[in-house]
């Protein structure tokens, strides 16, 4: 690790979240040590966007070192409603291309969001139960503070369900489909904040200025549905990976 040092206000943040600053360059091998300790056949909550590609890509070069990925079990966070799950701008695309099949782990093991109805939400809930809950969950942090797709206004008891997207989120995901804010999908189903914190790990991944404000307000602001990755401060076991730039205090 280069010599960062954390900033003083956020050493340490809390008996239960660990904060590891690291250059952005480092940030997928650090957090892919961490993940690696579900290995070989533990259940992995992935998340999709940028924030967590070289984490994955780190992961993928472990497997060529001797790493066993093969029988891990994947749940992914959250999905677009409305994008059928071969279109290359779905998350199911994402986590297949991106992890599972780099990482070598069957169809069968791989589970996304899918549906629209509270039945198809029911069922994901189930499939987590039935897989005896996820071992270690990935997530990002929007610049809104959602995490998965739980807006500010989720609360800490929401479970798997139908979300409209903020517009803002839509905004910063466009660039996915061709820029053009009318193509991003208005819904997802999207992984509650009590699903994700029912996880028995969590690790965060984060980079780049646009993050501080909401990452440093969930490290070290008040626990609020206003900005969902606050509930993380309740969670016994976090694990922050992260530049300087997204812990950076504005000036
Ligand atoms: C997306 C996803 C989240 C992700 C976040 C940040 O909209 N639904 O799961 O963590 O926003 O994305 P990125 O890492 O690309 O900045």
């Amino acid at each position: 690790m280069t010599g960062v040092t954390l900033p003083t206000d956020l050493a340490p943040v809390s008996a239960t979240t660990r904060v590891v600053v690291c250059a952005p360059e480092e940030i997928g091998d650090v957090a892919a040590g961490v993940v690696a300790t579900v290995a070989p056949d533990g259940v992995l909550g992935v998340a999709t966007g940028s924030s967590p590609l070289a984490l994955y890509a780190a992961l993928i070069r472990r497997r060529t070192e001797g790493l066993a990925t093969e029988g891990l079990r994947l749940f992914a966070l959250d999905e677009y409603v409305g994008l059928p799950d071969d279109d290359p701008r779905s998350y199911a695309a994402y986590v297949r291309s991106v992890i599972a099949e780099p990482l070598g782990i069957p169809a069968a093991h791989v589970r996304v969001p899918s549906g629209s109805t509270a039945a198809d939400a029911a069922a994901y809930e189930r499939a987590i139960a039935e897989a005896g809950g996820v071992d270690l969950q990935i997530v990002g942090i929007g610049r809104n503070g959602h995490i998965g797709f739980n807006e500010p206004g989720s609360d800490a008891d929401t479970r798997t369900r139908v979300v409209t997207l903020d517009e803002s989120t839509r905004r910063a995901n466009a660039e996915h489909f061709d820029g053009d804010l009318a193509r991003v999908p208005t819904h997802a189903m999207t992984q509650g904040v009590a699903t994700i914190l029912a996880a028995r790990r969590i690790v965060l991944v984060a980079s780049g200025a646009a993050k501080a404000a909401a990452l440093r307000s969930a490290l070290l602001g008040p626990v609020t549905a206003d900005n969902p990755a606050s509930f993380l401060q309740r969670h016994p076991d976090v694990t922050v990976v992260a530049d300087p730039d997204a812990l950076r205090e504005d000036r």
